[in-house]
């Protein structure tokens, strides 16, 4: 008798692997850097990981269908926002079509001009390192010049739900 085929139907749709991963939670950030003609550009990324210490290199990964696909391409420097449980608002609007995604929101620029968010819990101003294929998104290395933190609760991204970290008491 032959064992029953193992259940493979699972990896072939990818609407049903998003819901696998999902199950994996990250933190949400903004990655921000300025466009080509010199507005500043941002969208809502979970894809963030840090990869290297020595050299210090994190990595982030676009979606090919992004629209501001290629302003990134052209940025030599950008910024990952991580966000606090301040920031809760900020998610949706940085990965909906809204007009003027920094309309209201109170930032400056950090190096090469990437908006650095108010109220993050950490940011990370890089030099863009490398740029790979990766399927439906381009993965992007950054070379971490500069980075700092606040004492903040991250947000967190689970299930496809936004929430905060309890910080345990005492
Ligand atoms: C919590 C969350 C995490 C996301 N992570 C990513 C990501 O890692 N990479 C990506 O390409 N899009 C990600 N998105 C979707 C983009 O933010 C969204 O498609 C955005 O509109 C892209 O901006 P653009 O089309 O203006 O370039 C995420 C959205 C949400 C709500």
């Amino acid at each position: 008798m032959n064992a029953p085929a193992p259940p493979f139907t699972r990896t072939r749709d990818p609407r049903d692997l998003r819901r696998s991963l999902s199950h994996f939670p990250t933190g949400v950030t903004v990655v921000t850097a300025r466009g080509r003609g010199g507005a500043p550009i941002g969208v809502t990324v979970s894809s963030f990981n840090a990869v290297s210490l020595e050299p210090p290199l994190i990595l982030w990964s676009l979606a090919l269908s992004a629209a501001s696909l290629a302003e990134f391409r052209a940025a030599d420097f950008f910024a990952v926002n991580v966000l606090s449980d301040i920031q809760s608002d900020l998610p949706r609007i940085f990965s909906s079509p809204v007009a003027e995604r920094f309309a209201g929101l109170d930032w400056r620029e950090g190096i090469g001009g990437a908006p650095v968010l108010s109220d993050s819990a950490a940011v990370f101003e890089c030099r863009a390192y490398a740029r790979y294929d990766g399927g439906d998104h381009e993965n992007i290395l950054g070379e971490v010049l500069q980075h700092d933190r606040r004492e903040a609760a991250p947000l967190v991204f689970a299930k496809g739900r936004l929430s905060t970290l309890q910080e345990p008491e005492g």
